[in-house]
């Protein structure tokens, strides 16, 4: 497929679901995999399963809606592996109400998570990559284009959080 040998993918989320899909596939392909999310034993499950398949990866809790922790856990990255080039922004959640039944307590959660959080970390990501001769990548899971979101009657949240993310991803 392609080759990553060497190169530092990090996976906010990455304890099921996609993120924990996208640790794998990347470990199999070479990379030393960081493996993030808000609970410390499921991802130690995942780093598990990569290791016992002769990959290489680590472990951290981190919320994505927490700055001060995002720096903690990028500055242990780079002090272990001193680079930073591929990021999976693939942290979320997803209240699955119509706009009118959303609470206030929900929308600043999904937005904080969803939105500050993704922006949080692409933040830090780049300054790292930045410093990488060639830079890095970012790989945003759930990027569909805003008009299909809206067609879902359940999410109405998720179009306006994604609106902002793309706008975020413009320098
Ligand atoms: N599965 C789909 O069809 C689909 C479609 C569109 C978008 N998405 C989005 O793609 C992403 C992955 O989807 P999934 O189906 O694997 O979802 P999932 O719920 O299985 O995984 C999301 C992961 O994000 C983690 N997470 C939640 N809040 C966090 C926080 N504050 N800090 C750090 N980690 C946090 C969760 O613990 C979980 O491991 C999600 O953001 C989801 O909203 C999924």
């Amino acid at each position: 497929m392609f080759e990553l040998t060497k190169k530092v993918a990090f996976v906010t989320g990455g304890r099921r679901g996609m993120g924990r899909t996208h640790a794998l596939a990347l470990a199999e392909q070479g990379a030393r995999v960081v493996v993030a999310d808000i609970d410390q034993n499921e991802c130690m499950a995942v780093v598990e399963e990569i290791r016992s398949k002769g990959g290489e990866a680590i472990c951290f809790q981190m919320d994505v809606s927490n700055k001060a922790e995002i720096e903690h856990v990028f500055d242990e990255v780079i002090k272990q592996y001193g680079r930073l080039d591929i990021l999976v922004n693939n942290a979320g959640i997803y209240i699955p109400k119509p706009a009118l039944e959303l609470t206030e307590e929900e929308w600043d959660k999904t937005i904080d998570i969803n939105l500050k959080g993704q922006f949080l970390c692409a933040q830090r990501a780049a300054k790292e990559m930045a410093k990488i001769n060639g830079g890095g990548s970012s790989i945003y899971p759930r990027l569909l284009p805003v008009r299909l979101a809206w067609e879902s009657p359940a999410a109405r949240i998720i179009p306006r959080q994604k609106a902002g993310l793309s706008a975020c991803q413009r320098p």
